[in-house]
């Protein structure tokens, strides 16, 4: 099975929506983003024009590919006619079971018959996702790591039901996309965030807990084991409040102890301090700042 005719609708216009959008449009698909904000979509738009012209600016991409990627991605603010044609449709919305339940019961009864219903989901059940919808065996988890045009990986997720053909077609897929597919099965947090959370986790315990500060607890996992970046300032990057509703699926799905959001997390996130998207999490973040500096709450 492979995707013959149609396009790829990406159904919002976040970040991980943008950053979707951006690799399949940039691999010759055909590309519309949905969502219901126009100026959440014309803010997309723009993002990935920015993002195109870094790699511009590198040499990886040229101006012509980077007008013919732009080229390939319409925007379009009513899902009927947003998937309307689609071969594909990857869900990529806030990471809210209501309302991603509520999406996929829309995209069953408007998209094409033939076509494969994926989510970005980082930990919600792919199966729970596919019973509101009459093709379970349709319907799978594609989840693309942040920044989407960079990182290589994504984490395919059969669902109770996933039909193996299905499987390969999207493992085919994001080969095309030049990314590196993992296929899994559909567990509480999946494979990435049933190992990546309880690390974030376990590193804000050990500064709740005043074993470290932030600095030399991400110094120590950034040199120490040649990760990008420290576990607070991914769990920054991430969103706090992510982390916290993926630390719950783990918690509720397992029902094990070990995986009980810190308090210090959920201080934090019901304070609004979420990250980088709020300006402050474990750092401040001052727009246009490259600077990594310490939040207040935190300085020694
Ligand atoms: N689009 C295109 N290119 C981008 C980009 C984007 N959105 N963001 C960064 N880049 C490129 C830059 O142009 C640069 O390219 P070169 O290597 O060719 O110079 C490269 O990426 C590195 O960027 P920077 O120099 O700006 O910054 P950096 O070296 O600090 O790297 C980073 C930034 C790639 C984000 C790096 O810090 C990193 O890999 N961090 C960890 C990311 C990670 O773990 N992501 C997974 C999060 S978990 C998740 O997404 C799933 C979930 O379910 C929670």
């Amino acid at each position: 099975m492979t995707l013959t005719g149609g396009s790829i609708s990406v159904i919002g216009a976040g970040t991980m929506g943008n950053g979707i959008a951006h690799v399949f449009a940039q691999n010759g698909f055909k590309v519309t983003i949905v969502d219901i904000s126009l100026a959440q979509l014309d803010k997309a738009v723009a993002n990935i024009s920015k993002n195109l012209d870094r790699q511009v600016a590198k040499g990886t991409l040229t101006e012509e590919q980077k007008k013919t990627t732009l080229a390939n991605i319409h925007t379009e603010s009513n899902i009927i006619e947003g998937v309307k044609d689609a071969a594909l449709v990857v869900e990529a919305a806030t990471e809210n079971v209501e309302l991603k339940l509520k999406i996929f019961e829309q995209l069953d009864t408007y998209a094409p018959k033939s076509a494969i219903l994926a989510t970005n989901t980082s930990s919600i059940s792919i199966t729970k996702i596919a019973a509101v919808t009459n093709r379970a065996s349709k319907v799978i988890g594609m989840h693309f790591m942040n920044p989407v045009p960079v990182m290589k990986l994504v984490e395919i997720i059969n669902g109770y039901a996933t039909d193996k053909e299905v499987t390969h077609t999207i493992v085919e897929l994001s080969k095309q996309l030049g990314k590196v597919p993992c296929v899994v099965n559909d567990y509480p947090g999946f494979i990435a965030n049933r190992i990546l959370m309880p690390m974030i986790n376990e590193a804000i315990y050990s500064l709740y807990e005043g074993v470290a500060g932030v600095e030399e607890i991400d110094t120590v996992m950034k040199l120490g084991m040649a990760h990008p970046m420290g576990p607070l300032q991914l769990a920054d990057f991430v969103g706090l409040d992510v982390c916290l509703a993926i630390l719950k699926v783990l918690h509720d799905g397992f029902g094990n102890p070990k995986y009980a959001p810190c308090p210090l997390l959920i201080n934090m996130v019901a304070a609004g301090k979420l990250g980088v998207k709020s300006g402050e999490g474990f750092y401040v973040y001052a727009a246009g700042s490259k600077e990594l500096v310490v939040s207040g709450r935190f300085a020694n």
